[in-house]
């Protein structure tokens, strides 16, 4: 660790100081807050590693190569966050445990509105390569009881590696929503889940290449989960024995998330009497406990502008 003389560190804390009064006619106490401890801990990081000039313009030079990547259909800034488990670590600041509430994880560039509708027992691939795979689950608050109604988007990326929306033609596959029945049930075929990479040819795979880390996602299957008066829970599931769970490129595997999927060999009867002609498939129960909206935290208005 570098040795800094008193006259050095007298001037570098008194530069901290000027910038932390240089906010004090804010009138929004959140906002003072905010950027109170960024500047803290920015000057901090900045003085614990002595940061040089050059360190400097590599870290504006990186910053400013994520904006020109990022357009309407791809967000280097939030991938970076991933990358950094920023984002793992907002979800669970905003996302106290409740009882059994099921645990939430990393939300992901590729969720996309308006996914069709399918009945309780539909397809969701639509077309998308991949094993079959047969997921049945109930969706109830903390006390068991069944949420009746309740709507589950899901979505993930065929046995290629891809979403339907990396593809340059027009597809949408491998999505959908479906409401849970009267007691609180849904069942639906979807793909047994793969590995794939985050995107990696930008700023962010340069880094995890320049730090030796893996752009490899542990294979998972995204939900989100809504009914009225509960907590919006957005998660997936994760395949027990899949070799990357501890090095999920973007720190989203959580014990509780990792499940089951029981290989069926080709000919093994299905659920709903499906025929998939000598296939094989998979099998996964997954049952969704949802908070109580009143459990969301309210005191974070980071949204609030000045
Ligand atoms: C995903 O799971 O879809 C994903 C999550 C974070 C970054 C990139 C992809
Ligand atoms: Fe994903």
């Amino acid at each position: 660790m570098t040795t800094v003389s008193a006259e050095q560190q007298a001037r570098e804390t008194h530069l901290v100081a000027q910038v932390l009064r240089s906010f004090e006619s804010c009138d929004n106490p959140r906002l003072l807050e905010l950027v109170h401890a960024l500047t803290r801990h920015l000057h901090d990081f900045a003085r614990e590693v002595r940061l040089s000039e050059r360190e400097w313009t590599a870290a504006i030079e990186f910053l400013t190569a994520a904006g020109h990547i990022t357009d309407d259909r791809r967000q280097e800034f939030i991938l970076l966050s991933d990358v950094l488990g920023l984002s793992m670590q907002t979800i669970a600041i905003n996302n106290e445990a409740d009882g059994d509430a099921t645990e939430a994880t990393v939300f992901g560039p590729f969720f996309v509105d308006n996914s069709p509708a399918i009945e309780v027992g539909g397809d969701i691939s639509r077309g998308a390569v991949g094993e079959p795979c047969w997921v049945d689950g109930t969706v109830t608050d903390n006390a068991g009881k069944p949420l009746a109604g309740a709507r589950i988007e899901v979505w993930e990326a065929d046995a290629d590696g891809f979403y339907d929306v990396q593809y340059d033609d027009e597809r949408s596959a491998a999505r959908a929503h479906l409401f849970t029945d009267a007691e609180g049930r849904y069942a639906f075929w979807a793909l047994t889940p793969t590995p794939y990479p985050i995107p990696h040819d930008g700023p962010v795979g340069r880094l995890l290449a320049a730090t030796g880390r893996s752009p490899m996602r542990a294979s998972h299957l995204h939900f989100m989960v809504t009914a009225p008066e509960k907590r919006t829970l957005v998660t997936h599931i994760f395949v027990r024995g899949d070799e990357l769970l501890g090095s999920d490129a973007v720190f989203g595997v959580k014990e509780s998330l990792i499940k089951d999927f029981g290989l069926q060999t080709p000919g093994t009867p299905t659920p709903d009497g499906r025929d998939l002609t000598g296939q094989a498939w998979s099998r996964v129960r997954f049952d969704i406990v949802l908070a109580d909206a009143a459990r969301a935290p309210s005191s974070t208005s980071v949204a609030r502008t000045p």
